[in-house]
């Protein structure tokens, strides 16, 4: 799919894997669309990247914000790609040490946030591109979202965040054949331990020995690396209804 010139969306685009992937985008002349809650990260972004990128502030469960993100994508050029990385954490274990359940409400923000709003977006979305004219070989676009290896080796902790994103992986297939017909391709793809913002806040030590924990490269993944895989998956036509894992062969442990 030739990406020049097309305009995407990149949820959560103003930290970590989304900002890797705003930036590999408009390095093949996307113009994309950050959206993000983050007013003031999105804002300096789009202003350190110029003119192909923009900004849209708003939560992807929430269907006005993401019409709205899609609205200001239309605007710069044909619309074609929607990436999904918002997304949030939380660790709780099922029952624990003291016989407390988990909380129901925390399950519920974790799967409305990562879960609901990857599909909020990927239904808005997908019916704005299928109204599109079709490129060659009757394409309109794609979509790709982002899982995690948690959706397989979720580990102590990780019910309500495994369970978020086994959604995702199971979604994708059915996704990517309902939109076949209108020629849009649906991707996840489900990174390991990558150094984003989020890592960073914990000490070295602690970086160093996840990094050792990996198959091979002993090392955490790189947003630029996750970046590239997205508009990897954006340009090849033939990648199609996959999960594909960036983890450098990573297997969870349980703890
Ligand atoms: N970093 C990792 O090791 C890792 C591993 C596997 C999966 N992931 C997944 O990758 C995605 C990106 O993670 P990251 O490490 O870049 O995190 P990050 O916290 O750096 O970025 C996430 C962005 O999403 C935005 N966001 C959160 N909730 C939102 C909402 N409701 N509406 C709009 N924007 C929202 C945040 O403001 C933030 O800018 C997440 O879905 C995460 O679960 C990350």
């Amino acid at each position: 799919m030739e990406l020049n010139n097309c305009s995407a969306i990149v949820t959560g685009g103003a930290s970590g894997l989304g900002e890797a992937t705003v930036r590999s985008l408009l390095s093949k002349g996307v113009h994309v669309t950050i959206f993000d809650l983050k007013q003031d990260q999105a804002e300096k972004l789009a202003a350190e990247l110029g003119d192909k990128a923009s900004f849209s502030v708003g939560d992807v469960t929430k269907e006005a914000d993401v019409l709205a993100a899609i609205e200001v994508a239309k605007t710069k050029a044909p619309f074609r790609i929607a990436i999904n990385c918002a997304g949030i954490g939380w660790a709780q274990r099922t029952v624990d040490k003291a016989g407390n359940p988990h909380s129901l409400d925390a399950f519920e923000t974790i799967i409305r946030v990562n879960l609901i709003g990857t599909f909020n977006v990927l239904r808005l979305a997908a019916s704005e591109i299928s109204k599109s004219e079709p490129m060659e070989n009757d394409e309109r676009g794609v979509i790709v979202n982002t899982a995690s290896v948690a959706a397989y080796d979720g580990q102590i902790g990780q019910i309500a965040y495994s369970a978020s994103k086994g959604g995702i992986v199971g979604l994708t297939l059915p996704a990517a054949r309902d939109l076949s017909a209108v020629g849009i391709r649906v991707l996840t793809i489900a990174p390991g331990i990558m150094d984003t913002p989020l890592l960073g806040l914990l000490p070295e030590p602690q970086r160093q020995a996840l990094g050792q924990g990996v198959l091979f490269p002993k090392r955490l993944g790189l947003p630029a690396e996750y970046g590239a895989l997205a508009a990897s998956i954006c340009e090849n036509s033939y990648l199609n209804a996959e999960t594909i894992r960036l983890d450098g062969g990573l297997r969870m442990p349980p703890k």
